[in-house]
C-alpha cells in the first residue's frame, strides 16, 4: 500500500515537474519571439531614420550653395568631416504658437513666406527636377524639395479654388520630366482647360508624355484601378518574392476624386484603398487632390489616409489638417490667406508641417521645362488660343491593360532606368519660337509699345528671362532708332 502511495506521489511529482518545465519552455519561447519582434521594429525604425537622414544628405549634395547656406542657417545643419551634411537638431519650427481668448491653441501666420511666384522663376534659378530633387514649394527659408523617391503618396486638400489642381500639375510636370510612368484619369479631361477667368490651361505637354493616353471614361477608370490593385500590385508582390525586379515606379492621378468616388463607390474606393495601403512598397503612388480626407468623402476607413506622406493643405477642414499634417493635439492652424495664390501648409516625408507657397504652374513654365516648340504653344509666345489647337489623344474605350499599359509598366526595373535623370530635350524647333518672338517684339515696338509693357507681356518680370528678353528688346530699339535716324 505504502509503495503504491509513494509510486503515485512520485508519478505526480514527475508530471508536475514536467509540466513546470514545459511552461517555462513556452514562456521562454514567447519571450524570445517578442524580443525578435521588438528588435525587428527597432531595426525598421533605425532604417527609416537612416533613410530620412540619407535623403537629407543627398538633397544637400545636389542643391545649390546658396540654398545650403540658407538651410544651414535656419535648420541647424552640421558638416561632417567628409564634407556631407547632417541634421544636428530637428529643424527649428517656423511657426509660433499663440494662446487664443477661448484657450484654443492657434498658429500665427509666419510673415516670411514669400509672395506669389511662377514656376518659371524656379527654372530661372537653374533648378531642374531630377531624381534627387522635386520642387514642392517655397518655405520661409527656401525651397521645400524632396527626392523623387520620398514623394510617396501625395495629396492636396481644400475647398474649391484653393489651388489643388495647380499643385497636382506642378508635381506631374516634374515627374514626367524625370521620366516616371504617369497615368492621368480625369472624367472631365480636355487637353486645354479653361480656368474660372477663361484663361487656357494647356495640359498637352504633360499629356503627350504620359505612360498612356488620359483615361476619361468612368468604366475604363474602374477597370484600370482594378488592374492596378489586383493584377499589377499582386504581380509586383510575386515578383519581389521571387527575387525579380518589381517594375518601374507608377504615379497615377484621379482628378476630382470625390466626384469619381461618389459615382463609382467601392468599385474605385476599394482598389484605391488597397493601393494606398500597399502600393508604396511596390513603387505605385497616388498623386492627387480631394476637398478633404473625411471618411465619407473618400468612401474608405481612416487607415488609408495615413498613407499620404506628402500633404498640401489649402484650408477648409480642421480634421483633414490634423490627419494630413500630423498636427500635435490641440494645435489649430490659422487659415488666413490659405488657398490664395499658392499659400498652403505642407508636410513631406522629410519635412515637418510648415507654411509655404506653391508656384504657379503656368503654361509658360511647362513650355520652358519641356522646350515646347513655338508652334505648339498657346498664349504669349505661340499661337492664339483656339479650339483647333487641341490634340485628341485620349483613350475612350475600355482597354486590356495587361496587354497595353500593363506590359509597358511592368517591364523589369533597372536601377538607373526607374528613377533616371531628367533629360533635356534638344528640340531645334526652339529656334522657331525665338524667331517668332523677335518678329512679335519688332512689330510691337513699331506700334509704339514700350519696353516694360513688352517685357511684362512675356511674363518676364525678374531673373534671366528678364535680362535675355530685355537685351533683345534693347537691341531692337537701337536698330529701329538707327533706321529712323
Ligand atoms: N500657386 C498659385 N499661384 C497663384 N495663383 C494660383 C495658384 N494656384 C492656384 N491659383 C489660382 O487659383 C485658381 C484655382 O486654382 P485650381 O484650379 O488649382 O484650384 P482647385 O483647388 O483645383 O479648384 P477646384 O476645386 O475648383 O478644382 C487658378 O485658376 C489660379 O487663378
Ligand atoms: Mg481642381
Amino acid at each position: 500500500m505504502a509503495t503504491q502511495i509513494i509510486s503515485v506521489l512520485a508519478t505526480s511529482l514527475c508530471l508536475f515537474i514536467g509540466w513546470k518545465l514545459y511552461r517555462r519552455y513556452q514562456i521562454n519561447q514567447a519571450y524570445s519571439k517578442e524580443e525578435k519582434r521588438l528588435a525587428a521594429i527597432a531595426q525598421q525604425e533605425k532604417q527609416l531614420e537612416l533613410d530620412r537622414q540619407q535623403a537629407i544628405v543627398d538633397w544637400h549634395r545636389t542643391t545649390t550653395q546658396a540654398l545650403q547656406a540658407a538651410i544651414m542657417r535656419d535648420h541647424h545643419y552640421t558638416v561632417r568631416p567628409d564634407g556631407t551634411l547632417i541634421v544636428a537638431h530637428p529643424p527649428r519650427t517656423q511657426v509660433q504658437v499663440t494662446e487664443q481668448v477661448e484657450q484654443q491653441k492657434q498658429i500665427a501666420t509666419p510673415a516670411s513666406v514669400p509672395g506669389r511666384y511662377d514656376m518659371r522663376e524656379v527654372w530661372n534659378t537653374g533648378f531642374r527636377p531630377s531624381t534627387s530633387q522635386i520642387w514642392l514649394a517655397k518655405g520661409a527659408a527656401d525651397g521645400i524639395i524632396v527626392p523623387a523617391n520620398k514623394l510617396l503618396h501625395s495629396i492636396a486638400t481644400g475647398p474649391t479654388g484653393g489651388g489643388k489642381t495647380n499643385i497636382v500639375r506642378m508635381e506631374l510636370m516634374q515627374l514626367i520630366y524625370i521620366r516616371c510612368e504617369v497615368v492621368l484619369m480625369d472624367i472631365h479631361y480636355a487637353p486645354i482647360k479653361e480656368d474660372e477667368d477663361g484663361n487656357p490651361i494647356d495640359w498637352r505637354p504633360i499629356v503627350t508624355r504620359l505612360a498612356q493616353p488620359p483615361i476619361f471614361n468612368m468604366k475604363t477608370i474602374i477597370q484600370w484601378m482594378k488592374w492596378l490593385a489586383y493584377t499589377e500590385l499582386e504581380s509586383r508582390i510575386a515578383r519581389q518574392r521571387s527575387g525579380q525586379p518589381i517594375g518601374r515606379p507608377i504615379f497615377f492621378t484621379i482628378a476630382e476624386l470625390p466626384a469619381v468616388l461618389d459615382e463609382a463607390g467601392d468599385e474605385i474606393a476599394d482598389p484605391l484603398a488597397k493601393v494606398l495601403r500597399q502600393g508604396r512598397q511596390y513603387q505605385i503612388f497616388f498623386v492627387g487632390d480631394s476637398q478633404d480626407l473625411l471618411t465619407k468623402t473618400l468612401h474608405m476607413s481612416t487607415g488609408p489616409r495615413e498613407a499620404f506622406r506628402t500633404g498640401f493643405y489649402t484650408g477648409g477642414d480642421a480634421t483633414t489638417a490634423k490627419a494630413l499634417l500630423d498636427l500635435p493635439n490641440g494645435v489649430k492652424l490659422s487659415e488666413e490667406g490659405l488657398g490664395q495664390q499658392g499659400l498652403v501648409y505642407l508636410k513631406t516625408a522629410v519635412h515637418p508641417y510648415t507654411q509655404a507657397r506653391v508656384g504657379w504652374a503656368s503654361n509658360e513654365s511647362l513650355y520652358e521645362l519641356f522646350q515646347t516648340p513655338a508652334s505648339e504653344r498657346i498664349g504669349m509666345y505661340g499661337r492664339s488660343y483656339h479650339h483647333s489647337n487641341m490634340v485628341d489623344s485620349t483613350a475612350d474605350s475600355a482597354e486590356d491593360f495587361s496587354s497595353s499599359a500593363g506590359k509597358k509598366l511592368s517591364y523589369g526595373r533597372d536601377p538607373e532606368g526607374a528613377w533616371e535623370e531628367g533629360r533635356k530635350e534638344t528640340d531645334t524647333s526652339d529656334d522657331l519660337s525665338v524667331k517668332q518672338a523677335l518678329r512679335d517684339i519688332g512689330k510691337r515696338l513699331k506700334n509704339g509699345d514700350d519696353r516694360a509693357k513688352i517685357l511684362q507681356s512675356y511674363g518676364a518680370t525678374s531673373g534671366r528671362a528678364n535680362q535675355e528678353i530685355g537685351a533683345v528688346i534693347d537691341a531692337m530699339i537701337e536698330q529701329i532708332e538707327s533706321e529712323t535716324n
